[in-house]
């Protein structure tokens, strides 16, 4: 099913957000050359708000004990830690998540 769940332009590029998409927590991720990502929002590990972390083209950094995640798969990255991933895409500036 996929889920109207608010507008790019909420998202500067670099950074991350905490969706709520009816029940499930989801942070979109917005790179900076305009790629978008969603994965679960916490942290395997103890929580982490993944929204908050450091990002790159391809992965993101947990900000609290530095756990590093690919986007694209949810596989962590020297770790065995890993996250769900969400499909998602944008039209017309409308951010659009499958779940
Ligand atoms: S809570 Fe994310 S690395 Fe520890």
């Amino acid at each position: 099913m996929e889920h109207a769940i608010g507008s790019i332009a909420q998202i500067p590029p670099g950074e991350g957000r905490n969706f709520d998409v009816g029940g499930l927590r989801v942070a979109v991720f917005h790179t900076r050359s305009g790629k978008v990502f969603a994965t679960q929002a916490d942290c395997p590990h103890r929580g982490g708000p993944l929204a908050d972390g450091l990002t790159d083209e391809d992965s993101v950094v947990c900000p609290l004990h530095d756990r590093v995640y690919a986007f694209a798969t949810g596989a962590g990255i020297g770790t065995d830690c890993s996250i769900a991933t969400y499909a998602v895409r944008v039209d017309q500036g409308t951010i659009l998540l499958q779940t």
